[in-house]
């Protein structure tokens, strides 16, 4: 077992250029949870934070238990914290327009899979580009999701190439056809050419700044069970591979030892959670790992929130924080003793294997 080094978000609030935050896992691990928080714990920090959800199952509005829509709203109780729910599957009748336009779309959506998407996620960025925000949280969907959307800049390029090579190839044939669809000139290829094109550079820009740590971050939020460890080390590779800087894990609906814990289900899940909580730290110590207690109860509200918000800024104090230090002690020497001989136990079979 490592030395596990309690590590807290404090790094993410103290990141003063950090202009986006985005937070991931796989599906119902506390992703939701996490991103509120941190939209939360920023507020207390920026001039202004913005909190948007490209989950298409949205759930900041049970989070924070008030309705949020495709513009920014201010949140309940704050000056500066706004939230948003962005669909990045359905923008399509915006899109066009005409139905010509929905046509032609189709006929790229179709070429390029996740074209329309891709679209409305960069032009929801274009849009929240300019609206000045000190910075912006995501609550994303789970992880397949979002390395999809991650991978739009180039999506979007293969577009632009696409219909680059659809006017080449054609050419006259193609404005006729866009006017026959009865778009005219203002609907014309040129615009779809222009759109494409107009998002030419904040995809630029945005993508440069995804790709810088000192503007962008992932946390990724996980609970300590084995799906949950490989799925993490699959979104850290990704996003590695994306270029997308990462140093914050949050491992959620942890099993502390509080009260001594006296249910066998309970024991045989902490020490099934000691594992992977383990692993995490074997894996990632070079990370800021955060733990977060399993709670009795939903965290929900913007009052729950707030008190679950303590967590992520210092260690959580079980067992360790209480009582009398040499009996704390001792039973943290107990609990190690079982743990070198569990691995002891575990090594031996292995070696009996070979
Ligand atoms: N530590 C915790 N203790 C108890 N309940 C929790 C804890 N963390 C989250 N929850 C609850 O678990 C549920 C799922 O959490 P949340 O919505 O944040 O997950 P999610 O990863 O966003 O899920 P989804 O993938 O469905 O979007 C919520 O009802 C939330 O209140
Ligand atoms: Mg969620």
């Amino acid at each position: 077992m490592g030395d596990q080094v309690e590590g807290t978000v404090q790094n993410v609030l103290e990141q003063e250029t950090l202009k986006w935050v985005f937070v991931g896992g796989k599906g119902g691990v506390g992703k939701t949870t996490c991103s509120s928080i941190l939209s939360i714990l920023l507020a207390t920090v920026r001039s202004s934070v913005l909190i948007i959800s490209t989950d298409p199952a949205h759930n900041l509005s049970d989070a924070f238990q008030q309705r949020f829509t495709k513009t920014p709203t201010l949140v309940n109780g704050f000056s500066n914290l706004y939230a948003m729910e962005v669909d990045p599957t359905v923008e399509h009748e915006d899109m066009g327009g005409a139905d010509g336009m929905d046509t032609l779309f189709s006929e790229l959506a179709g070429a390029i899979p996740g074209i329309d998407e891709a679209m409305s996620f960069a032009e929801m960025l274009k849009l929240v580009q300019t609206m000045d925000y000190s910075v912006i949280v995501f609550d994303t969907a789970p992880t397949g999701h979002t390395l999809r959307l991650l991978q739009f800049p180039s999506v979007l390029e293969k577009g632009l190439a696409k219909v680059m090579s659809l006017k080449n190839k054609f050419g006259g044939l193609f404005n006729q056809m866009t006017r026959m669809f009865g778009m005219g000139d203002d609907f014309g290829d040129d615009q779809i050419l222009g759109r494409l094109e107009g998002m030419k550079d904040v995809i630029e820009q945005v993508n440069k700044q995804f790709k810088d740590p000192d503007m962008t971050t992932f946390v990724c939020v996980c609970i300590p069970e084995f799906l949950s460890l490989y799925e993490t080390e699959r979104l850290v590779q990704e996003l590695t591979k994306f270029e997308i800087d990462t140093h914050n894990i949050i491992i959620n609906q942890v099993i502390f030892d509080d009260e001594d814990v006296e249910s066998k289900l309970l024991k045989a899940r902490m020490k099934m959670q000691q594992k992977y909580l383990d692993q995490f730290y074997m894996l990632y110590d070079d990370f800021n790992i955060t733990k977060l207690p399993l709670l009795p109860e939903e965290v929900t509200g913007i009052e729950a929130l707030k008190a679950f918000s303590r967590h992520f800024t210092s260690p959580y104090q079980g067992l360790c924080g209480k009582g009398d230090p040499v009996e704390r002690l001792e039973r943290k020497v107990s609990a190690l003793q079982r743990q070198l001989h569990e691995a002891e136990e575990e090594l031996e079979r292995l070696k009996r294997g070979n």
